[in-house]
């Protein structure tokens, strides 16, 4: 709300005793004011200028206050208007408040009253403009908080998934290095900034599914059974179903869930293949692969980086998108292996 001092106030009067009288007032009371004695050089002026008030005549020769009323609703709607009328002629107005006046005062003037109906006038308007001011930026707000709930939530899924990993050897670091090696293959393929932060997102959250798999099957050291492959399975549309609330974003969701199938069909949840799958899911699937080969396991050492690279080239086309595994094998120089072989993986 503006202070008093940069509360601007037009007089319109065709006297020019009452328009010093009016001005002299509000001044001393710490209003700005500017004067005009008829209606075609008040609209001028309000044209050029807004003002948050005006205290206008309404008997004047040529146009009347009701007239300007009408000009201030049109060309500066925010600007309160109080009439200044003969006590003869309240109906007057009492009619322009009913237009959207906020007050008249009559004339003799008291004024005291004069001052009291500006103030209520001004604050009137005050409370009008905030309310309506806060309607207009609700949904905004609204929007807003939502988003840093959600991404206070995302915050703590993504440290949740790096815990799950952490308190595992076998996993830790897994999420990150996948993540890592993914968005460089997407780098090679010009995805966009907006694409490579989904691929980012995807990447660091992509077994997140895998809170709802017990750790003794997790973790199993000798052959999974068909039961609990099953839960396995779950894993990538857990995942979605856990992110879903928290991320909006269609593209991301897609990677989470399809990160398992197989080029050729087969895979899970759906069994989906070729182009069907997401792209990014395509090269997230050969990223994991790669990671969980050269990565310990409880059933197994890690493979060497030349061995896993030769099993993405064995299953180039059936596994993996072809494409993605050329991607791999072209961009290896650029693709973080860091000395993974004490690193493990997941199934
Ligand atoms: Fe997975």
């Amino acid at each position: 709300m503006k202070s008093i001092k940069e509360t601007s106030v037009l007089i319109v009067d065709d006297e020019a005793t009452i328009r010093e009288v009016l001005q002299r007032t509000l001044e001393s009371e710490g209003y700005y004011c500017e004067t005009a004695g008829n209606v075609d050089e008040a609209v001028g002026m309000i044209q050029k200028r807004s003002f948050e008030l005006v205290l206008t005549d309404i008997m004047m020769p040529g146009k009347s206050g009701v007239e300007l009323l009408k000009e201030i609703q049109t060309f500066s709607p925010d600007t309160a208007v109080i009439m200044v009328t003969a006590v003869s002629d309240t109906q007057t107005a009492i009619n322009a408040m009913k237009m959207g006046a906020s007050d008249y005062v009559t004339k003799p003037f008291n004024l005291v009253e004069v001052l009291m109906s500006v103030d209520r006038a001004l604050e009137k308007r005050a409370l009008y403009l905030s309310n309506r001011d806060y309607r207009d930026h609700l949904e905004q707000k609204v929007e807003k908080q939502t988003d840093e709930i959600r991404s206070t939530f995302l915050g703590a899924l993504k440290a949740l998934a790096e815990a799950l990993e952490a308190k595992d050897p076998y996993t830790n670091g897994h999420s990150k290095r996948v993540t890592e090696i993914t968005v460089t293959l997407a780098r090679e393929m010009s995805f966009s900034e907006e694409e490579l932060a989904q691929i980012r997102l995807a990447g660091l959250v992509h077994d997140i599914g895998k809170i709802g798999v017990p750790e003794a099957i997790l973790h199993k050291a000798g052959k999974l059974t068909d039961k609990e492959f099953d839960l396995i399975k779950d894993h990538p549309a857990m995942g979605e179903k856990i992110l879903k609330p928290i991320i909006r974003d269609a593209e991301v969701l897609a990677i989470v869930r399809y990160h398992h199938e197989r080029y050729s069909g087969g895979g899970y949840p759906e069994g989906i293949s070729g182009d069907g799958i997401p792209l990014g899911a395509r090269l997230l699937a050969v990223a994991d692969a790669f990671d969980a080969m050269t990565s310990s396991r409880p059933y197994r050492k890690a493979m060497s980086v030349e061995k896993a690279k030769g099993q993405l080239l064995a299953n180039r086309g059936s596994q993996f998108d072809p494409e993605a595994v050329d991607l791999f094998i072209k961009a290896e120089k650029k693709l973080p292996f860091c000395p993974m072989t004490a690193q493990p993986a997941s199934h």
